[in-house]
């Protein structure tokens, strides 16, 4: 069955670019985004891991630990982390798992059987401090995803995570938040001393808390 927000991520262990991991313990305290690509040697998947890289500044600024997969060997993305480098002028900074025998791609479910049967689509797990699955993402290999979108998302969670707020439509950090409406008026005033506006009695919006 797929996962599902607030499944346990599956834990396993598996070769990576920057050595042999065991996932829970590699990732522990800190968030994660892992992220599948179809194969190795591929333009659009190219694009993604040296934008992700240049990003990585902005994960660790967030507590987040990135994780690419592809289901090629280690010596495969090796060679082909070089032609990144050459192609994009960017070093992938951060560790590519060597799924070779897909074990970790069917755990996740990365392979959508009426595409292929071989390669993995376009997965997004961003899973949190305590190994539980918080939001997830699924792209065809056609379209490239957004890591400023993804950095965006995990704003969102962290903050949901903090605080009792859920972040409205198109928001970025530094926005206005909504309260959740399970939030009482009394919790509310104690919880956000910035002070709220109620534009409907449930629909009460204040200023960042974390600001
Ligand atoms: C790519 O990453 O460029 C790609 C991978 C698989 C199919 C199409 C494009």
């Amino acid at each position: 069955m797929a996962l599902r927000l607030g499944d346990l991520a599956p834990d396993f262990q598996a070769d990576t670019t920057a050595g042999p991991i065991s996932f829970h313990e590699w990732k522990r305290g800190s968030w994660t985004v892992l992220f599948s690509h179809p194969r190795d040697f591929t333009p659009v998947c190219t694009t993604e891991l040296a934008r992700a890289a240049s990003l990585k500044p902005e994960f660790d600024r967030r507590n987040t630990r990135l994780l690419g997969l592809s289901v090629d060997s280690v010596e495969s993305h090796e060679q082909w982390l070089e032609d990144i480098a050459e192609l994009t002028g960017q070093r992938v900074n951060f560790p590519i798992v060597a799924d070779a025998d897909r074990s970790v791609a069917l755990r996740y479910d990365m392979i959508h059987p009426n595409v292929s049967d071989t390669f993995t689509v376009r997965s997004v797990f961003i899973i949190g401090p305590d190994h539980r699955i918080k939001a997830t993402a699924t792209y065809p290999a056609s379209t490239g995803r957004s890591f400023d979108e993804i950095l965006r998302v995990l704003d969102a969670l962290q903050l949901a995570a903090d605080y009792a707020v859920a972040t409205p439509v198109d928001w970025r950090s530094g926005d206005e938040v909504v309260i959740a409406p399970t939030v009482s008026e009394e919790d509310a005033r104690r919880k956000f001393p910035k002070g709220y506006e109620a534009r409907k009695p449930w629909f009460r919006v204040t200023p960042p808390p974390d600001r």
